[in-house]
Parts: structure tokens; C-alpha cells; sequence
């Protein structure tokens, strides 16, 4: 199976050597201007926190016309990535019921036979680099962008047990001013990490967590756009709850993430190892319930008149999968895992759809 980021091989050779790829660069299609969140993009699709682990990726996916680029999430501190393995395909090709949380998922026995229609799960525990790393190279990656295109910087704060809250609180305003001083044009915080600590991958179902670490972000960026990276909600009055706690604070929020879910091997042990029962499963699998989540917040902000932006993703490989974003009035569609197998599929959504 040919990909960008190798799945035997660690986190840190990945990091030092990808993204792997032998093909050619076609030629990307222009597209005319659009807004995204007050700055001019030439689409408005992009890719999330995740496969761009630094400047290297950045510069290679922006060649290939994605025009969002999210730097994959940085902490105030170096933190390892857990062992191999950290990414495994999930053994089935239909949709995740959102509502059965304890359903086991299997890992498959070999490689997908179409990767784009793939689920996977992964595991990696936000790995970073210390900042003396991450702020130099997020300024390389700033300079390596085209016209038309815009860097997200994601960012996490590193609560141990015992830290206090206003401590976290503040240690993401902190985050957002470092990523803004580095380069970032947009900043993101990560409430919604599946495979951490509990306490750190479900900020977003508190919302009033939620909408001090906003405020805080929103400080700390000093007039740049916050976006808030939220993860699944089986409850909708929720959605509704967090969107009017972050009005105001933050520009967007980023929905979904991966979701949390126990991944086991054939024998009923943990896929990723004992400690790490439950990861985050991304991909075809949680495409329609990731839209759903989507079109419930879009309401919300019609209905409730809010000035936040709604970008989607969750299971993007196909053009329809992003028209149905689009569709609903989504204000950006990103592919989180999808361009890793097809590093071209920006170019041929641009060439079906310049208006995006
Ligand atoms: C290799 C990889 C690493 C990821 N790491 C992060 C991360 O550090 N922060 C984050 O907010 N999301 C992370 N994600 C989640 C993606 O941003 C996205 O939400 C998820 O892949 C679902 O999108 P998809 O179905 O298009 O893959 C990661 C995804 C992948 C594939």
C-alpha cells in the first residue's frame, strides 16, 4: 500500500523523513478567491491536525493544492509519542452506530483493499516537540505557503493530575500567543484529543470549560481567528450549549474528531497495546455521523443567529462526502486521513468544484 505517512515505522522517522512519495505534482487547478474566517483562500478545503507534523508536510500538501493547512497539535513542552504501533485499519466497511459506545472495534488483518474507504484508528498520544523546535518550524512552514492559502497552528495543554484549572486555562491563552508569535494566522485548541487522558480529551463536553479555554485562546491570539477542535456529541442540546459558551470568543469550531472507541485484535486484546484500549477512529466509519453533529451546530447557529463558523470533517475521500458538507453550509471541509493514500484528491475536488 503505497501512503504518505508509513504505518510500520515510528512517529519520529515519519517526522524526519516523509511525507513518502514518488509520484509527480500535477498541475493544480486555479480557483477564484473565497473567505475563509476574514482571510482570502483559493478553496476552502484543507487538512486538520494530524498528518502535517511539520513544515516538510506542510509545504508538500499546500503543493498539492490543499489550501487550510493545520499544523499538527504542539504542547509547552517535548512530549514522546507512545510505541509502535499508532496506526491500525479497523476490520469493516460501514458506518459506526454513534449510539453503541462499548461496541468493540476489530482490527483488520492486512491492508484495506480500497484505502479511501478505509476506517482506521490511531494512537500517538499528541507527540511534540519542544517549542525551541516547533516555533522555528512553524515560521518555516508559514514561509513555505502559496498565495491563497493560511496555517493553523493546533495547540493542548499538558494538565497533569493536580494541575488546577486556571492553570490549564491558561496554559492554552499561553499556547495561542507562542503559535501566533511563531507564524500561526489562525490558532487552534484541541478539547477533543480520543486517545489521552481522560481529562484532556473531553474538555469539549464541558462548556464552560470550554468557553474560559476560548477566552483565554481568544487573548492570548491578540486578534487573530481561535478555532475550538470539538469531538463527538451523542447529545444535541449540548451542541448548543458549547456553541453559545464559545460565541464570540472563538471564530469556528473544528468538528469531529476521531471518536474514542476500545480497538482489539482477533484474540480480544487491545490493538495498541495494554494502557491503550481506547483510540480514535476516523475515516469512512464516522463519516455519517460526523455530518450529522455538523448539521445539527449549522441549525443552531441559523436558528440561534451566532457568528461562529461551522468546518467539517470526519470520513472525507470522495467528492460527495464534501459536497455534503458543503451542502449544508459548512465553511471549510478538511480530510484528515484520506490524503495520506491520495495525496491528489484536492486537485480533482478543485477541478469538479472551483466554487469551493
Ligand atoms: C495521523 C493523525 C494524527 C492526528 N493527530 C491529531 C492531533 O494531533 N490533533 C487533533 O486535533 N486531531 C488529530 N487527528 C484527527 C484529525 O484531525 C481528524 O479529526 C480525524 O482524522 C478525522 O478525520 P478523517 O475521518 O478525515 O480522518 C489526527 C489524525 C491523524 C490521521
Amino acid at each position: 500500500m503505497v501512503a504518505t505517512y508509513d504505518i510500520e515505522r515510528s512517529f519520529d522517522w515519519n517526522y524526519d523523513n516523509g511525507p513518502v512519495y514518488e509520484g509527480g505534482f500535477p498541475e493544480v487547478p486555479k480557483t477564484p478567491q473565497k473567505d475563509f474566517l476574514g482571510l482570502g483562500v483559493n478553496s476552502r478545503i484543507g487538512i486538520p491536525a494530524g498528518l502535517l507534523l511539520n513544515s516538510r508536510w506542510i509545504e508538500f500538501y499546500g503543493r498539492m493544492g490543499f489550501d487550510i493547512l493545520t499544523y499538527k497539535t504542539v504542547r509547552n513542552q517535548y512530549r514522546p509519542c507512545y510505541d509502535l504501533p499508532n496506526w491500525v485499519f479497523i476490520d469493516r466497511d460501514d458506518q459506526i452506530d454513534p449510539r453503541i459506545l462499548d461496541e468493540a472495534q476489530k482490527m483488520a488483518a492486512g491492508d484495506p483493499s480500497d484505502p479511501l474507504a478505509a476506517t482506521s484508528s490511531v494512537s500517538f498520544g499528541m507527540p511534540s516537540k519542544a517549542p525551541d523546535e516547533w516555533m522555528p518550524d512553524v515560521a518555516a512552514a508559514r514561509r513555505v505557503l502559496r498565495s491563497g492559502q493560511v496555517l493553523i497552528v493546533s495547540v493542548v495543554a499538558s494538565s497533569k493530575p493536580g494541575t488546577s484549572v486556571e492553570d490549564m486555562v491558561r496554559e492554552f491563552g499561553d499556547l495561542a500567543a507562542m503559535a501566533r508569535e511563531a507564524g500561526a494566522q489562525m490558532v487552534e485548541a484541541n478539547l477533543s484529543c480520543p486517545n489521552v487522558h481522560k481529562s484532556e480529551g473531553e474538555i469539549f463536553l464541558d462548556a464552560e470549560l470550554s468557553g474560559e479555554i476560548a477566552a483565554a485562546m481568544q487573548k492570548g491570539a491578540n486578534g487573530i481567528p481561535v478555532l475550538l477542535k470539538l469531538g463527538h456529541f451523542a447529545d444535541e442540546e449540548l451542541i448548543s450549549e458549547v456553541l453559545h459558551a464559545v460565541e464570540g470568543k472563538a471564530s469556528a469550531v473544528v468538528m469531529v474528531n476521531g471518536i474514542s472507541r476500545r480497538v482489539v485484535k482477533d484474540d480480544g486484546s487491545a490493538a495498541f497495546g495494554e494502557g491503550r484500549e481506547m483510540s480514535g477512529i476516523l475515516g469512512r466509519g464516522i463519516h455519517a455521523f460526523s455530518l450529522d453533529n455538523v448539521k445539527s451546530a449549522l441549525e443552531i447557529v441559523k436558528k440561534d443567529r451566532l457568528s461562529l463558523k461551522i468546518v467539517a470533517v470526519g470520513g472525507v475521500s470522495r467528492i460527495g462526502d464534501a459536497k455534503e458538507f458543503f451542502d449544508a453550509g459548512a465553511a471549510a471541509v478538511m480530510l484528515g486521513s484520506a490524503p495520506m493514500f491520495d495525496p491528489t484528491l484536492a486537485i480533482q475536488f478543485k477541478k469538479s468544484h472551483p466554487e469551493w
